[in-house]
């Protein structure tokens, strides 16, 4: 299983922050919440923004364009149920932050 993987200081651990990484085709968004990492697609499902470009507040992302949110640790809009974003494990390997992807 291919692995994407960003570096661990994408953000100090007490902080949130994110970034995107590529891994077998995919965009994915990574996200350190309090020092918590998740990974999340990075594409809205509305237009196709840029996840890792919103505000992570307690847990949930607001997309950059529209406002759309999802849940970065199920992916899930806490709005509309039924409209989700794919979540990745992630793990954390000294710096690096390993995120699980299928191969497509
Ligand atoms: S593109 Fe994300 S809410 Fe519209």
């Amino acid at each position: 299983m291919p692995r994407g993987h960003a570096r661990r200081g994408i953000a100090p651990a007490t902080t949130s922050a994110s970034a995107s990484v590529v891994a077998s085709g995919r965009v994915i968004a990574i996200f350190n919440d309090q020092g918590a990492y998740h990974a999340i697609d990075d594409l809205c499902p509305h237009m196709g923004a840029s996840l890792s470009a919103g505000e992570l507040h307690e847990g949930i992302v607001t997309c950059p364009w529209h406002g759309w949110r999802f849940n970065v640790t199920t992916g899930v809009s806490p709005v509309v149920s039924s409209i989700s974003v794919k979540k990745y494990e992630v793990k954390v390997e000294g710096n690096d932050v390993l995120v699980a992807v299928e191969e497509r």
